[in-house]
């Protein structure tokens, strides 16, 4: 692990040229990033990560104009969405070009495309001059690394470098817009709700829908369990958490509490015994930044069960409860 500063960049450059393995800061969560036109250093990828093979990557690239050299003929919406959103955090699904290799797309015919908002990612593609395939920087299964300090408690020793660049502004990864099938007729699909709100999307995007509805095979990434903390975890309004708390420390179990999102501030710590209480102040964003920092030190802490306070969906509270849920079903 290395802070991010010139050299560290000018070597995870070097690193990533000659194919190996680089984890990386973006404005969203850690990327776990290789080479994504050599088919060998992606295959590593999935290795250091247990990532299963159905699961297609994002490919980063530095600015729209790279776009052109991996997708097919994108629509004209491609181009106007990347100038309100990147960089940033929105994922284009594409029809991809020949020169995207099979396991970066899992044999999809599409690829997905986005240029981060972070300057170190940036600096690292712009150093390495290629696309850059890269996953969240976590086990798979396990909640998306937010600090250097996740990526090194899940993939220490499985990878070359990993780059801290402090903790990620987000907390939550993006917003994936599938737009591979607009010029046959079909609608934009929303595969997943991220760190950008759909309401802002939908602003400049007419007609987007949900694919989890109508299209689930356009979505490898749902098929597969995700968030998953040890415990068993309980979705529970903010104004309820402190008596199911009580409730379950009662029973004699240890408990751990992710408060927050609704107000600025969010319900203190009634300190109730055998109870771990994480409040997230900084209303749905700081909930969202903090939710899966919060997951790995409830799990680190072996809590029995975790309630997380249910976040009204709006803005990024949809993408929060999506996570929520997910990490609910185990
Ligand atoms: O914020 C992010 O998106 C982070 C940072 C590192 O960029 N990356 C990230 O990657 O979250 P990953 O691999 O953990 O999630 C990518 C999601 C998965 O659900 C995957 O199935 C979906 O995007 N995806 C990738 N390529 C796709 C494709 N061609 N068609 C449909 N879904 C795709
Ligand atoms: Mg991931």
């Amino acid at each position: 692990m290395r802070p991010a500063g010139p050299d560290t960049i000018a070597h995870a450059a070097a690193i990533l040229r000659g194919g190996g393995l680089v984890a990386l800061p973006t404005e969203t969560v850690y990327g776990l990033a290789a080479n994504g036109l050599d088919p060998r250093a992606v295959a590593g990828i999935f290795a250091a990560k247990g990532r299963p093979a159905d699961n297609p990557l994002i490919l980063h690239v530095p600015d729209y104009a790279a776009v052109a050299g991996i997708v097919d003929a994108p629509p004209a919406i491609a181009g106007r969405l990347a100038e309100i959103f990147w960089p940033g955090p929105l994922t284009l699904v594409l029809r991809r070009s020949a020169k995207v290799p099979e396991i970066v797309s899992a044999g999809l015919e599409t690829v997905a495309v986005r240029v981060p908002d972070h300057p170190v990612a940036r600096a690292i593609l712009r150093a390495c001059g290629r696309p850059l395939a890269a996953p969240s920087a976590n086990r798979s299964g396990r909640p998306s690394p937010t600090r250097a300090e996740h990526v090194l408690a899940d993939l220490d020793g499985r990878i070359d470098l990993i780059v801290d660049g402090g903790p990620t502004a987000h907390g939550i990864e993006s917003t994936v817009v599938d737009l591979s099938e607009l010029d046959r007729g079909g609608p934009p699909l929303l595969l997943r709700q991220g760190a950008i709100a759909r309401e802002a999307l939908s602003a400049h995007l007419p007609g987007l829908v949900d694919g989890a509805a109508i299209a689930p095979e356009r979505s490898p990434g749902l098929r597969h369990r995700h968030y998953a903390p040890r415990a068993r975890l309980e979705i529970v309004d903010n104004g309820a958490l402190a008596e199911r708390a009580r409730a379950l420390a009662g029973e004699g179990r240890t408990v751990g509490v992710l408060a927050g999102g609704v107000d600025d501030e969010a319900p203190r710590d009634p300190e109730i015994a055998g109870v771990r209480w994480l409040a997230f102040d900084g209303g749905l964003e700081g909930y969202a930044r903090g939710l899966f920092a919060g997951l790995r030190t409830l799990d680190a802490l072996a809590v029995e069960r975790i309630l997380a306070a249910a976040p009204p969906e709006i803005g990024i509270g949809r993408a929060l409860a999506d996570r929520l849920r997910r990490a609910a079903a185990g």
